[in-house]
């Protein structure tokens, strides 16, 4: 595992970029991630794309997770998340897009359809954000390490964390998700963790000072995997 530190956000996923950039070619599967932690990554891979450096013409990628209860055009939806910050900035093709069907009325089909796609997808790299209680995707703590695809009820941390997205009203936050799960994650050649601001400090503690492997951590399973970055700013450094 490699732990780079630096002052900002913005520093790292400038880094990240880098590294990304090394590990993939123009025929790469990405998995990728929502939330704040991508943001400024995806700034990053937007804007070589516009410099003519990188195509996504034939880039496939695979979300991690999907809300459930909330429609694809919700602002918040991560198929919206997605378009809003990526897809409509770059020239992937759409179809070469996945993000798990939560609103499918079918759901059990709609995760097996999820689970199949991804069993065929050989995703060259993973990128994750990490919660402040470890999860990684939507895999809360307790989920068992060699779970795949599968609906999670989110644990109210979760819950008071995202509502930052939601008005700061809990409320309005979907109490569960679609989430590829851990045994999927960790299928990833490579995967790249990036992890900002102080509430991530004890998660990445845990992942990079401690010899723990547990699933009451889901980040923890990472150390089994043989490549991984780990890119964090300041505040969520360890040590500090
Ligand atoms: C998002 C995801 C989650 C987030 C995590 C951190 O697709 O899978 O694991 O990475 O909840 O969220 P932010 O980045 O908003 O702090």
């Amino acid at each position: 595992m490699k732990y780079l530190v630096f002052e900002t956000k913005k520093e790292a996923s400038k880094e990240a970029y880098k590294i990304l950039k090394s590990l993939i070619n123009e025929n790469s599967t990405l998995g990728l991630a929502t939330g704040s932690t991508p943001t400024d990554l995806y700034e990053e891979m937007i804007k070589d794309h516009k410099e003519g450096n990188f195509s996504y013409k034939n880039i496939k990628s695979y979300n991690l997770d999907e809300y459930v209860g909330i429609s694809y055009d919700h602002p918040e939806s991560y198929h919206k998340f997605m378009e809003t910050n990526l897809f409509d900035h770059i020239d992937i093709e759409k179809e070469n897009t996945h993000v798990p069907d939560a609103s499918a009325e079918d759901l059990e089909d709609a995760l097996k359809s999820y689970q199949e796609a991804l069993n065929n997808a050989n995703i060259d790299v993973q990128l994750l954000g990490v919660g402040s209680n470890g999860h990684i995707g939507f895999n809360e703590p307790g989920t068992p390490f060699d779970t795949g695809v599968h609906i999670v009820d989110l644990k109210q941390e979760t819950i008071e964390a995202n509502s930052r997205f939601f008005n700061n009203d809990i409320n309005l936050v979907p109490k569960q998700a679609v989430t590829m799960g851990i045994n999927d994650i960790m299928k990833a050649k490579h995967i790249i963790l990036l992890a900002f601001g102080k509430e991530k400090q004890a998660a990445i503690k845990n992942l990079i000072d401690s010899d723990i492997i547990d699933e009451s951590i889901p980040c923890t399973v990472l150390k089994k995997h043989p490549s991984v970055y780990v890119l964090v700013d300041k505040e969520a450094d360890f040590r500090n």
